[in-house]
């Protein structure tokens, strides 16, 4: 992907969340937001993924501008996959429901198909197993993963995912990071937002530092991690790693 952003502003209220972001990739397959809690991530994610509408600036992925009207931004979403902290898997409905009900419902796809498209990933990411539970019935690093599959199956252009292992103890978030690391292998591109520094240094073609609103770095993950020396970024580092 190759995403641009210009002046993005966001704003809640009176509170300026983002502040004329600018960031352009080149040529990625990840991109890896990094930073303080409160500088803007989850903000820059949202509107990423279509959830959201900035109050001005502009993004542009692979050539095409993000839309800003509600019809356009719901076939725009349908192209993404997207997942967050918390797991939103339907509580009454099995793994495997949970899996083929957008197939069905939002991408047209007979029960057959939606059966055949889910198996093989099933099995990939050993989760085959444990479809037929419900949500209450698996462990968390389970929940997340099927709920990075459901935004796979769909076949989305790119995922965002929003520190999809902040609420796992860190057996299974090393799971989940195994199972993100296999997709990136595998040609799946996406966003992600983490706080797991040496998942993010393996994983990140790009890494974006987002601090007050700005991307205040960026650049390879090892020039970010150790060598950038803009005051805020360096402080972060010092708090977070080892
Ligand atoms: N829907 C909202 N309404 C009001 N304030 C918000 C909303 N979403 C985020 N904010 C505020 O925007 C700032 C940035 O939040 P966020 O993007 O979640 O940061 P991060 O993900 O980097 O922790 C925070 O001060 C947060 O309180
Ligand atoms: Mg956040």
């Amino acid at each position: 992907m190759n995403l641009e952003i210009k002046g993005l502003v966001q704003r809640f209220g009176t509170t300026t969340v983002l502040d004329r972001l600018e960031l352009r990739t080149g040529d990625v397959r990840s991109l890896v937001l990094v930073g303080p809690s409160g500088g803007g991530k989850s903000t820059l994610l949202r509107i990423l993924a279509g959830l959201d509408v900035p109050v001005a600036g502009s993004v542009v992925f692979d050539g095409v501008a993000l839309p800003r009207d509600e019809p356009s931004l719901r076939a725009y979403r349908r192209t993404v996959g997207t997942v967050f902290q918390a797991y939103n898997l339907f509580p009454h409905l099995t793994a495997m429901d949970n899996l083929l009900l957008p197939l069905m419902q939002v991408h047209g796809l007979s029960e057959p198909e939606a059966r055949a498209r889910v198996r093989e990933p099933l099995e990939r990411f050993g989760l085959a197993n444990h479809a037929h539970k419900r949500p209450a019935e698996l462990s968390g690093g389970q929940k997340q993963r099927i709920a990075i599959l459901r935004a796979l199956v769909v076949q989305p252009r790119r995922l965002f995912l929003d520190e999809p292992t902040s609420a796992l103890d860190p057996e299974m978030t090393a799971e989940v990071l195994e199972m993100i690391g296999e997709l990136k292998d595998l040609g799946t591109q996406f966003v992600l937002v983490t706080h797991e520094m040496a998942f993010a240094r393996r994983v990140a073609d790009l890494m974006a530092f987002v601090g007050e609103g700005r991307v205040l770095a960026h650049g390879p993950p090892g020039e970010i991690i150790d060598r950038c020396d803009a005051p805020r970024v360096r402080s972060f580092f010092a708090r977070v790693l080892p």
